[in-house]
């Protein structure tokens, strides 16, 4: 891949790395208050591959555990569907250690993203407070106190039509993971060469002003007709789960999960900004776009 990459990143790409650079020397040397680590880098190393640590024996423990009986989570799921899969072909498609990383891998790509997702939407519900009355309104006139369902996405169209406009609106996930094309191809008259490393951009496309009317505005209206059904082909131009053969693995997961959590919690809470507080929606810039640091 290296060869196909061009190298002239001009000035700000050369402040940014330097700045880049200076941080990573500084901060693995900077003291933590506590006498517990010699610095901050061990600190957070060591944290993180503590809790590394106690995700992959959780998931050992649930393979030792497993009855095919019995399927209580994505784990057993794995082990179930390899297991049927050798008693019909005698085929083994993971071992233990595989199923373990596979599952490790599932928890790393669903879990920073759905966490990022629920900061941006209580972030923009507290900036927004009457679009957070307005879902409010609706969870309490068709669901009362029962709790959210998965199901529920079809009775509140305006709280469907909220979370698909955060995902346009922050385009939380600016770009795709990189891919890396296997042969030369020409997309759109611009030719790109076999071995390239290329990413989708689809920020741009959720901010496209040929598809999307006033694509800066959060108006999760844009998403709902006059009876106030969704707009199923306008909600297939958001652009965040990635497209073809690689899409996101796990869209309807995601989804699904998003809907309950922020159904659930307003169903039983108003969410208020701090009075003094000032917000910011502008995002920290990274693979994965985060609100930054806020106080409800
Ligand atoms: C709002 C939440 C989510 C968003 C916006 C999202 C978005 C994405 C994107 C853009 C990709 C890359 C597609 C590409 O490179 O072309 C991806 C890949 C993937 N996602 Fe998600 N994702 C979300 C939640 C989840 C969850 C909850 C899971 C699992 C439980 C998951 C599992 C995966 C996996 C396994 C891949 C890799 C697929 C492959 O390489 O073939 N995602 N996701």
């Amino acid at each position: 891949m290296k060869e196909s990459y061009v190298f002239n990143y001009g000035e700000n790409w050369t402040l940014h790395k330097k700045i880049a650079s200076n941080a990573l020397r500084t901060f693995p040397k900077a003291e933590t208050k506590s006498s517990t680590w010699s610095c901050l880098l061990e600190k957070h190393v060591i944290e993180e591959v503590s809790e590394l640590a106690c995700l992959l024996l959780y998931i050992y423990e649930i393979i030792l555990q497993h009855d095919k009986d019995h399927i209580q989570d994505i784990t057993d799921a794995l082990i179930s569907a390899c297991h049927n899969k050798y008693a019909v072909a005698k085929i083994t498609i993971l071992n233990d250690d595989e199923i373990i990383s596979t599952v490790s891998d599932l928890v790393g790509a669903g879990f920073e993203i759905i966490s990022t997702c629920i900061y941006w939407s209580f972030l923009y519900l507290i900036y927004y407070p009457e679009i957070q009355v307005k879902i409010q309104e609706e969870i309490n006139g068709n669901t009362g106190m029962k709790s959210p369902r998965f199901e529920d996405r079809k009775i509140l169209p305006y709280t469907e039509a909220f979370i698909n406009e955060i995902f346009r609106h922050t385009s939380f996930l600016p770009f795709t993971i990189p891919h890396c094309t296997t042969a030369d191809t020409t997309l759109n008259g611009c030719f790109i060469p076999r071995k390239t490393c290329t990413f989708i951009n689809m920020y741009q496309v959720n901010h496209e002003e040929t598809i999307w009317d006033n694509p800066n505005l959060l108006r999760p209206e844009r998403f709902l007709n006059e009876n106030r059904e969704l707009n199923k082909n306008l909600i297939e131009k958001i652009f965040i789960f990635g497209m073809g053969i690689q899409k996101c693995l796990r869209e309807k997961v995601a989804r699904n999960e998003v809907f309950v959590f922020i159904t659930t919690v307003l169903q039983q809470l108003a969410l208020k900004k701090c009075p003094v507080v000032k917000l910011d929606l502008t995002p920290t810039y990274g693979l994965v776009m985060k609100p930054k640091p806020y106080q409800l």
